[in-house]
């Protein structure tokens, strides 16, 4: 069993099996192959897995309203693993996704022992300035903090109630004298996901949150509890039928007005002419429907929800995952071990220092490289061109020189070095260019 650690070092040495074993979606070129000019995270297979994503794929194709929500829990230094978040999340907003970041200053107070103050801190100077060197742009983006947002922790309050110790400890494994903070985290995290569907900042509508596999069990908690506060489940039973059904025992309003309005909505706007109503079972079911018409009446009827009856009416969100970026010695990257990862802000003699010491997938000899070739993919370094140089080009050529002993790794180490450099150049001049748009895209509330 793989274990999925949010605050832990989970490194996965099994992408597929992980998937299976957790039924994660599988996201491939079929995938992406609905979508123009898809990044090279996606279709190079770093983006590997998703829960939900169609409905987003399909706003995306047809130019509908779609959401982009992740966080950032600011513990130390951004690193070049982080850098594919907010490539992916750049991306979705130059294809029409209003964006919101979390800066997760509870998180870290809770789970890492900063003060709010630091916490704040680090993710301006470290997060939200390379954010906009990457391209984020103010407008339809916002960044927030956890801690100042009342909507969230007002909602991380009542989704409290849709969640017992038992689903935590199932989920999370929390020994005995875990911190009541720490076990708040992830109501906290289902809140900041959950809230960019508020009426007040843009209603229910598809969602997609990209992020590490490490943080699927708080995606699972939140996809499960924006279901338990819903006051319709639209499914399919047993036998096939698709049906609406009223959840609550004590619905706000009696079940024959919700299924009136239900009809009109399913008649009008979605164009459902045959419905069979049974009011005591309170069921109403659509004959002509089939299982891939029920997330667009599912989100018409969170929308009717949401408006009408003024409830949590949230679409199910749907979750990217990324394959982590192997650390240059061969362990996961982490900001505490500096020498596994380059950091954003590192000058450019520590990246030369640290890529010349990175684990590759070279032979032991020169000879033995030029007869055998060596093997991109055990190679840190093949990792920093597969996740940080977008030109396919480059890639194919070092894979096929590489594999056939036509490159050695010094030489390619100074290729992607040099390559390297360059970008972090460019975004160390960026970022200072960025720092007047802090305030502009930071929330005060
Ligand atoms: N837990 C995330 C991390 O450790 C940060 C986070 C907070 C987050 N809120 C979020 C991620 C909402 C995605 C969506 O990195
Ligand atoms: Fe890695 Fe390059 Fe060496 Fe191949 S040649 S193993 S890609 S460093």
């Amino acid at each position: 069993m793989v274990k999925l650690d949010p605050w832990g070092a989970s490194q996965v040495e099994d992408y597929a099996r992980l998937r299976d074993e957790f039924g994660i979606g599988v996201l491939d070129e079929a995938a992406w192959s609905r979508i123009p000019d898809a990044h090279p995270l996606f279709t190079r297979g770093v983006v590997f897995g998703h829960r939900g994503m169609d409905p987003v794929l399909n706003a995306i194709e047809r130019g509908d309203p779609f959401g982009v929500m992740t966080g950032l829990m600011p513990s130390g230094k951004m690193h070049l693993g982080h850098k594919a978040v907010i490539d992916q999340v750049v991306w979705y907003q130059n294809h029409g996704a209003d964006v919101h970041v979390a800066i997760a200053d509870f998180e870290a107070y809770a789970a890492r022992n900063f003060t709010i103050e630091q916490a704040r801190k680090l993710g301006i100077e470290e997060y939200v300035l390379t954010y906009l060197a990457l391209g984020l742009k103010p407008g339809k983006s916002e960044v927030y903090y956890q801690s100042k947002r009342s909507r969230v922790k007002d909602l991380a309050y009542e989704l409290g109630l849709h969640v017992n110790l038992n689903q935590m400890l199932a989920l999370y494994g929390f020994p005995d004298d875990v911190k009541m903070a720490k076990m708040n985290a992830p109501l906290m995290q289902a809140a900041d996901i959950l809230h960019v569907q508020r009426a007040e900042f843009g209603g229910p509508r598809p969602t997609v949150v990209p992020v590490g596999v490490d943080q699927d069990p708080h995606l699972r908690l939140t996809r499960d509890v924006a279901g338990a506060v819903r006051i319709f489940n639209v499914t399919q039973t047993q036998d096939g039928k698709i049906g609406v059904f009223v959840k609550p025992e004590k619905p706000p309003r009696p079940v024959k007005e919700l299924f009136d309005d239900v009809g009109r909505i399913l008649r009008a706007d979605l164009g459902f002419a045959d419905l069979k109503r049974n009011d005591a079972y309170r069921a109403l079911y659509l004959p002509a429907a089939s299982l891939s018409d029920v997330p667009r009446i599912d989100l018409a009827l969170a929308q009717y929800e949401s408006k009408v009856l003024a409830e949590h009416g949230f679409f199910p969100p749907a979750s990217t995952y990324h394959r982590f970026m192997t650390g240059l010695t061969g362990e996961k990257m982490s900001s505490s071990r500096p020498e596994s990862s380059i950091f954003i802000t590192d000058e450019p003699a520590d990246v030369k220092k640290k890529l010349m010491r990175a684990k590759t997938g070279g032979r032991a000899t020169e000879q033995e490289q030029r007869e055998k070739g060596a093997d991109p993919t055990v190679c840190s370094v093949y990792e920093t061109y597969l996740y940080h140089v977008p030109d396919a080009k480059v890639l194919e050529e070092v894979y096929t020189e590489c594999t056939t002993g036509k490159r050695l790794c010094g030489e390619c180490k100074m290729q992607a070095l040099g390559l390297l450099q360059t970008q972090l150049k460019e975004l160390k001049e960026k970022r200072e260019a960025a720092r007047p748009l802090v305030k502009e895209i930071v929330s005060d509330a």
